[in-house]
């Protein structure tokens, strides 16, 4: 390609900036017309869904009703208008992918983007505008029940994924949703529940996730969660949604509640929050939309003047701008010919299989007993109720109806296909009986039943080869939305169960399925093999299989410090989880994840970043710039990653950056960059990754801006956070 001259260039940027700025003239303009023909009744019908899952259109304009779906690793199963059960339509399964803290371990970019693609183009299959995902809160407390629909307990990384999975779902025509805006961090009587937080921990932990999705995502709309944050419900606090995320993170788009996350008329209608979903109010056993604190009494604000109209129009303004965006204004409505035809088709379900292979953490494999050698077993077998159970019905918001749901004893029949006998024998059964004890829902968790337990053993007594395959599941109080768990522990006593199945077979390998970390009981010690996976989707038990058996080279890492008990987390060694009279402060601050345990020397059962693969790695040779000058914006950093081992295989390589010195605390390092790349055996390759000027800076509260200060950084380099495998010291000089 010929290369611009900097006058060509010039021409260019001035060009596109006179195409967007009439882009942006020309939807102004269509959104003033469209606003000037409404009545007030239509402007406000706009602002508060009529059915569970949409929110009105004015017809008569060629405005439709704008549809909602819940993601994020699916589209939900068509709902009736008037409740949360399923209409029953019989062509509306579609693909299940892995859940997010499964795309989440792969490290995978293009993973994400291509995660996204699928969502999306379901979505758009389904007659859905906005997707309401992804999540991108924090793991700050591992008990919570919904940290397996988020990334990470590290703000980068977590922002890192979101943006190409939100610029795969629009890509397809779908608003991304990005969710719950914000401090959304437990379950926990998360409807009362207010979150006191420091202005540096706020920037730092909590929005950078929404500030990547929003800045670079592109975001088109973002939900405000249930909670509270200083005093105020997020759907009504002008400081979060005005000043933050308007304001200050540049947000344009729309912003929908929570469901039934509203409590306040005036105090909604006059921030920055624009549609009002989910409502508990009910006339004649039938939800009544009208009575939304935005719908009928908003009106009646309006019409004595206690709200300004104008404020409806600002909000009426944000649902318009992402119509246009999606080119809905004037479209025929939603036809569902032939929609089942695009649903779960052969390029979906081979992505959700590829991101379930890349999401398997490889956390131990003593005497290198994995990869399996399927010659070598001709009686196998298969122990834990996990091995058996399917996830896409359950979970809470993100239940959907898959096409179909690969179970793991399904994959390894598949695999293994006649030439082993498998014999299954659960050990113990998911009680499903959840109650509530307080604020807790609660299972019969610490329930063993002795005769699954006793024939479990003596099945895995007499096979050459036993695979046990338990974890978590989403049961209430599990990995589940509503509640937080009560505890780290594998249910059902699955601690004994795996001791007692070591002592018989030591040739176990263990695999265990859950939403994130788990305390692990003395059995590990006798363990040879230990596989983790999240819930990982339609296709996961081929997924797992096939890594077990060796087709696929495990190379996911963790996104999630794993504690040695959960006494060692920083929101329970610094007190407040779950909070007191309906407060949590978040004292830990910044102190969050593997920020807490580097910085205060606490060592964990595994490390954030750490997970292996069947071949080895080697790095070498890093190279930088020993100056970051005050005029460099970016920063560059190369090193070699060479496969030592006997398989092709991807390594994560991850890049950690520490301040020697500063004015303010600062956690020892955090993660700034990584990539992943793919080498075959003896196969080195250079990486690059590059550092911007926000990489080396911490939010300061007394001018309200990133700071950077001159001194002497260090850059680490690891397989994981504390594999450390190079460093390297720059200056930076002001
Ligand atoms: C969840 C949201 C979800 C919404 C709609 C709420 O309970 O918190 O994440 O999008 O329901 O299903």
């Amino acid at each position: 390609m010929k290369r611009l001259t900097p006058y060509s260039w010039l021409i260019l940027i001035i060009f596109s900036s006179c195409l967007t700025g009439n882009k942006v003239a020309s939807t102004d303009k269509q959104i003033e017309s469209l606003l000037s023909q409404m009545t007030l009744e239509e402007k406000i019908g706009m602002l508060h869904s009529n059915t569970m899952f949409s929110s009105t259109g004015v017809p008569r304009l060629g405005i439709p009703d704008l549809h909602y779906s819940d993601g994020p690793h699916g589209v939900r199963f068509e709902g009736v208008a008037n409740g949360w059960e399923s209409a029953r339509w019989d062509n509306d399964a579609c693909s299940y992918l892995p859940a997010l803290s499964a795309l989440a371990s792969t490290w995978n970019r293009d993973l994400a983007q291509l995660y996204g693609e699928v969502l999306g183009a379901e979505c758009k299959a389904r007659g859905k505008h906005v997707s309401l995902a992804p999540g991108v809160n924090i793991h700050r407390s591992l008990l919570n029940g919904r940290n397996w629909e988020y990334f990470s307990e590290d703000p980068f990384f977590s922002g890192e994924l979101a943006v190409p999975y939100i610029q795969g779902v629009q890509s397809q025509g779908v608003a991304s949703c990005v969710k719950h805006f914000a401090l959304n961090s437990q379950a926990y009587n998360q409807y009362k529940v207010s979150v006191e937080v420091d202005e540096r921990t706020l920037h730092e932990i909590y929005l950078p996730a929404f500030e990547a999705a929003i800045q670079r995502g592109g975001a088109m709309a973002a939900m405000a969660a249930y909670n509270k944050v200083r005093g105020l419900w997020c759907t009504e606090s002008p400081y979060l949604l005005d000043t933050l995320l308007r304001d200050e993170l540049g947000f344009d788009g729309l912003v929908v509640s929570d469901w039934n996350a509203v409590h306040n008329t005036e105090r909604t209608a006059l921030c920055g929050m624009d549609v009002e979903m989910g409502t508990s109010i009910k006339e004649n056993g039938k939800y009544a939309f009208n009575k939304y604190y935005l719908a009928d009494p908003l009106l009646k604000k309006v019409r004595n003047g206690e709200i300004p109209e104008e404020a409806v129009n600002k909000k009426v303004r944000n649902i318009l701008k992402l119509m246009i965006r999606l080119d809905l204004i004037g479209q025929a409505p939603y036809d569902t010919t032939g929609m089942a035809a695009k649903l779960a088709i052969p390029a979906h379900t081979k992505a959700a299989r590829e991101i379930a292979e890349e999401s398997l953490v490889l956390l131990k494999n003593s005497k290198d007993m994995l990869p399996l050698d399927p010659a070598q077993y001709k009686n196998v077998a298969v122990i834990g109720a996990n091995a058996t159970e399917v996830f896409a019905a359950g979970g809470g918001s993100t239940k959907l109806k898959a096409k179909y749901e690969v179970t793991p004893l399904e994959g390894l029949q598949n695999l293994l296909d006649g030439k082993a006998r498998i014999e299954y024998a659960p050990g113990y059964q998911l009680s499903k009986k959840a109650y509530k004890v307080g604020h807790w829902f609660t299972n019969e968790f610490d329930k063993s039943d002795e005769e699954l337990y006793k024939k479990a053993i003596n099945t895995a007594a007499q096979a050459e080869l036993v695979i046990y395959i338990g974890g978590t599941s989403h049961e209430h109080g599990s990995d589940c939305e509503g509640y937080d768990k009560p505890n780290l522990k594998l249910p059902y006593q699955q601690d004994r169960l795996l001791k007692g199945i070591l002592e018989v077979n030591p040739n176990t390998v263990v695999v265990l399925i859950s939403g994130g970390p788990v305390e692990i009981g003395e059995w590990y010690n006798d363990a040879t093999a230990l596989l983790h996976g999240s819930f990982l989707g339609m296709e996961g038990g081929n997924a797992l299989a096939r890594t077990l058996f060796g087709e696929v080279n495990p190379s996911g890492k963790l996104t999630t410090t794993w504690c040695k008990r959960l006494e060692d987390m920083p929101d329970h060694v610094f007190g407040e989880y779950p909070g007191i009279n309906d407060t949590v402060r978040f004292k830990e601050g910044l102190m969050v994840g593997y920020r807490y345990f580097d910085t205060y020397r606490v060592v964990p059962l595994f490390e954030f970043g750490y997970g292996l693969s069947y071949t080895t790695f080697t790095y070498s040779n890093i190279k930088m710039k020993p100056v970051w000058k005050d005029s460099d914006t970016e920063f560059a950093v190369s090193f070699t990653v060479t496969n030592t081992g006997k398989r092709y295989g991807q390594e994560i390589a991850q890049l950690y950056l520490h301040q020697n010195k500063c004015s303010v605390e600062r956690p020892f390092k955090e993660l700034k960059g990584f990539t992943k790349v793919g080498l075959k055996p003896g196969e080195s390759k250079q990486v690059t990754i590059k550092l911007p000027r926000r990489a080396l800076q911490y939010y300061d509260t007394e001018s309200k801006r990133w700071k950077d200060e001159p001194g002497m950084f260090t850059v680490l380099i690891g397989a994981s956070s504390r594999d450390i495998k190079l460093q390297k010291d720059f200056e930076l000089k002001k």
